[in-house]
């Protein structure tokens, strides 16, 4: 019997039947970038317990995160993203506070990520967490021509 659902706004762990939703979900976050299908696929395949979704009312997912278990103390935010009309409600606070527990919990010391250096709604929300920009600024072409990330990291 498949597991209840749980109630929305509720983070849970992906589960392999959410790949078409979470494929929607992606492509709504980042319309200029959706990740590949298969890139996607095998995430979800590799980090399955890492990689957290938030359901709508209607039961699709309307948000998402991934944080890398700790590889030498050092985790990752692979991805966050919330569908347009879901943002501004608190969902990806609950998303990255979750996962900052659960890789704490795990034997993180350092977290890092890379966000477009004009993303101010992501910015904003890492810093309300504790993550500080690099100091050297936003590293040139990093993702790519005209890609250019700035890193942020958190120390728990
Ligand atoms: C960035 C993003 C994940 C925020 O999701 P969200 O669910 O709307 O964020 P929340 O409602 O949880 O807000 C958390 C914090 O983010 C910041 N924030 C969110 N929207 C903001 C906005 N429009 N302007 C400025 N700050 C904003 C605030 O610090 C906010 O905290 P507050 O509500 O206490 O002020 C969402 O806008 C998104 O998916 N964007 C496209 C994909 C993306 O850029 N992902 C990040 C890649 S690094």
């Amino acid at each position: 019997m498949p597991a209840p659902s749980l109630p929305p706004g509720r983070p849970r762990e992906v589960r392999g039947q959410d790949m078409p939703d979470l494929l929607r979900l992606d492509q709504a976050a980042f319309p200029d970038d959706p990740m590949r299908n298969s890139t996607l696929r095998q995430l979800l395949d590799m980090y399955a317990d890492h990689l957290l979704v938030i359901e709508d009312d209607d039961g699709h997912l309307c948000a998402y995160v991934l944080a890398t278990p700790p590889y030498k103390g050092e985790s990752w935010i692979f991805s966050l993203g919330v569908a347009p009309a879901k943002r501004g409600k608190g969902l990806a606070r609950t998303l990255m506070t979750k996962a900052l527990e659960t890789v704490r919990a795990e034997g993180a010391s350092t977290v890092r990520l890379w966000v477009e250096p004009t993303n101010e709604p992501a910015k904003a929300l890492y810093k309300s967490l504790g993550f500080t920009s690099d100091p050297e600024g936003a590293r040139p072409d990093h993702f790519g021509p005209g890609a250019h990330r700035l890193g942020m990291t958190l120390k728990l």
